[in-house]
């Protein structure tokens, strides 16, 4: 039997949430696989005005948990994702993708996009 390095492989699920005055509305995205160490983008795409926008990640029995908002500063961020997650927005392109740095294992998890429209 060959002998192989393992190489755990990570799966990262997107939903775009829209919260409308109390109301929510899903888009499931598709996920995305990859390996520990690497880089990632997990894409959010998203239609009229937001004006506040939030990544979340979920993990397996878990509550979501906020990473950041598209105001937040590095030190924001809590010390599980600071320095490897970040986020830009451009509001031209209407996109507000996450960026993650040197995957690791326990960033497998249900990653939502959130906006709060502008109304
Ligand atoms: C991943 O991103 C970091 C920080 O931007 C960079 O230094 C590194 O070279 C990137 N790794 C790969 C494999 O692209
Ligand atoms: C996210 O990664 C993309 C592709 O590597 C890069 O063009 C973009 O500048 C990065 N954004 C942030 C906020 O790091
Ligand atoms: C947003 O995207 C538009 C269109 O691609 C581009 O012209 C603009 O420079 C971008 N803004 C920022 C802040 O990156």
């Amino acid at each position: 039997m060959e002998q192989e390095c393992a190489v755990f492989t990570l799966i990262l699920l997107c939903l775009i949430i829209e919260m409308i005055q109390g109301d929510t509305v899903t888009q499931p995205s598709k996920s995305t696989l990859v390996k520990e160490t690497e880089n990632t983008t997990i894409h959010c795409n998203y239609d009229g005005t937001a004006s506040y926008l939030f990544w979340y990640i979920q993990d397996p029995n878990q509550a979501p948990q906020l990473i950041l908002s598209h105001y937040s500063k590095q030190e924001d961020i809590p010390p599980r994702f600071r320095n490897r997650f970040s986020a830009s927005h451009n509001n031209t392109e209407k996109i507000f993708h996450l960026n993650i740095t040197a995957a690791v294992l326990s960033d497998s998890a249900t990653y939502f996009c959130a906006l709060s429209p502008t109304l």
